[in-house]
Parts: C-alpha cells; structure tokens; sequence
C-alpha cells in the first residue's frame, strides 16, 4: 500500500450514497478529501462529519463545463497545483422502456454518465499528471449485464468502462492507474430516485406505450427496488475505492456489493437464450415468446382502440 495520508483526492457526487461514504471514508484515512457536491449546503453537512481539516466541500455540477473549471482552478490553488487522486462517482439512474423514453431524458442521462465524466478526466488530468494520480471510475454490473428497462443506464454505463480501458491503456506508459469500480445491488438513495415514481412515469408515455409496458414496468420495479433495498450498504464500495487508490498494486476492476461477482460472471457462461430467461424470470416478466403483446392487445380493445393512435 501506498501512503493514505497526505494525498489529496477529488471525489465527485459527494452529496450522497457511494460519494457521501467514500469521502467520509478517504477522510478518516487522513487523505487531503475535495468532495464536489451540486449544493453548498449538501458539502457544508458532509464537512461537519469528517475530521475537522480532512474534507473540503467543493462544488462542481459535472455537466457544466463553467463549473468544472471553476472547481479545477480552486482545487489547484488547494492542492499546492497537483491531485493524487479522481474519484468519478456521480451518476443518474434512468429506467423505463428503450421505445418510449424522450430522447431528451437518455441524452440528458448520457450527460451526467459518459460526457461529464469525461470532461472532469479531462480537465483533471494535468492535475493528476505530476503526481502520477490515479483515477477510480464507477462503472456498474449493468455494464456486463444489462436488464430489460435499464438500457440507457446500463448503456451510459458500458460506454463508460469502454472510455476507461481506453483511458488506461493510454496512461499506462505514463505511470498512471486507472480502476473501475463495478458496483452490484447497493443500497442507497439512488433506488428512490431511478425506481420511485411509477405512476408518474409511466402516465408521462405515449398511452400505446402505457398499455404494451404499463404492468411490465409495474413488476420489474417491484423487484428491482426489492433487490437494491437488500443491497450492501455504501461503505463496501468506499473500502474497493480506498483499495484502488492506494494498494501497491490496484486492480483494473472491482466488482463489489451484493450479486456484483455472479451478474459480472453470468454473461461469460451463459448463452443469450438462457440468460435471457434468467433476466426476465429474476425481474418478474414473462419468459414466454408474446403474452404481453396479447394482453396488450385485449386492452388495446377494451378501450376502442385508443392505444394505437399515439
Ligand atoms: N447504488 C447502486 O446500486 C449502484 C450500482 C451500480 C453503480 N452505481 C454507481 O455509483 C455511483 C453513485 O451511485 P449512488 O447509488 O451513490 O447514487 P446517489 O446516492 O444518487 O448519488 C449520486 C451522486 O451523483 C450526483 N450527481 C448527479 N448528477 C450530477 C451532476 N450533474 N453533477 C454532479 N453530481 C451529480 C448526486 O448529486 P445530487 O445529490 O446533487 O443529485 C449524488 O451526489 C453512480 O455513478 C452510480 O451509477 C450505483
């Protein structure tokens, strides 16, 4: 292991779940925490929590080019002009299903997942480059598995480990590591905000598209919230993170939290067939070839054809 205390290290979505515990975590090693947070108020609570002196609130909305520099030039004053740590962690979950979510919804999710998380590598990097920093991505099992009204999650999410290895094959030669953490089920606040609100979703698509997904959805929600409220808790993915940022040796991935082994696993060993059931099966949907086409059909019927006018 490398020496904890004394490095500085920057760790987006400060705010709550996996980033709430991971700079809290970070902090009570003695590193230098620059937690970036959305609102001020969110960083000055998450302060009162740490060792006075470890963790400095930051802001930083990670969509806004304006903010990622402002973050940067106050960070580089902060941190004596180097980093030796980036902890990319914030994210939006967006579920529901591929043919009626707006277009806008998936490009905004996109934003925050893939384009931010890049454009805070990129702005970071010539902080990193002196100290040889590391740069510790949250990726997710969905990148390996995805489920049925996960896509653009689990979508954001692949392209993001994509950007990863590529980013470190490219720092390899110049002395930087890059780890990506690959969460399972874990229980934080993110259920609420990628899973609560069924009805207002779903009365927010097309009515054809409420009749085909409506009880779908329903069901896969009930047991993907069942699922990530069993989940581990947050500070199993802060240890992985402490892990890629200090051992002699981090790994390129983790795969850490509850099920995140087996669901990584699973699509090396299984062919599609299967593990399509397997899917459908664990998230309540039906296995069978076209039930949910008849049943949409009969509503479809009942009310006068309604459904099909979108
Ligand atoms: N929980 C799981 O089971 C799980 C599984 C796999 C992967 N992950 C990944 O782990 C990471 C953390 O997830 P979590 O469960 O801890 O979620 P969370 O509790 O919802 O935290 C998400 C964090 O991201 C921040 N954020 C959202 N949009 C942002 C933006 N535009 N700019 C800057 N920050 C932004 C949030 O800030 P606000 O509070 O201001 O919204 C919050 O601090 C995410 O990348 C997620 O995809 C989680």
């Amino acid at each position: 292991m490398t020496r904890a205390a004394s490095k500085s290290v920057l760790v987006t979505g400060a705010s709550s779940g996996i980033g709430r515990a991971t700079a809290l975590r970070l902090a009570a090693e003695g590193m230098q925490v620059f937690a970036a947070c959305r609102k001020a108020s969110d960083g000055e609570a998450l302060a009162s929590e740490a060792k006075p002196g470890t963790l400095t609130p930051v802001l930083m909305d990670v969509t806004s080019a304006d903010s990622i520099a402002a973050c940067r030039e106050r960070i580089a004053a902060a941190a004596d002009g180097g980093l030796d740590g980036l902890v990319n962690n914030a994210g939006v979950g967006t579920s529901g299903p591929m043919e009626a979510l707006p277009l806008d919804t998936v490009r905004a999710a996109f934003e925050v997942n893939l384009f931010g998380q890049l454009a805070v590598i990129q702005a970071f990097l010539p902080l990193l480059h002196p100290r040889r920093g590391r740069i510790v991505n949250l990726g997710s099992v969905g990148a390996r598995i995805t489920i049925p009204f996960g896509g653009v999650l689990c979508g954001s999410k692949a392209a993001f480990e994509s950007f990863s290895d590529a980013l470190r094959l490219e720092l390899h030669p110049l002395g930087l590591h890059v780890s990506i953490i690959r969460p399972g089920s874990i229980h934080t606040p993110a259920v609420a905000k990628t899973l609560g609100g069924v009805d207002e979703a779903i009365a927010g698509w097309p009515e054809a598209a409420r009749t085909r997904y409506g009880a779908m959805f329903r069901s896969f929600t009930a047991r993907a919230v069942a699922r990530e409220e069993a989940g581990s808790p947050p500070e199993v993915v802060a240890e992985a993170i402490l892990h890629a940022l200090t051992a002699a040796t981090p790994r390129t991935r983790y795969a850490v939290g509850k099920d995140a082994r087996a669901l990584s696993l699973l699509p090396r060993l299984l062919p599609d067939g299967l593990l399509d059931r397997i899917r459908l099966k664990m998230l309540g949907l039906p296995t069978a070839f076209g039930p949910a086409a008849r049943s949409g059909e009969e509503e479809t019927a009942a009310s006068g054809g309604a459904a099909m006018g979108r």
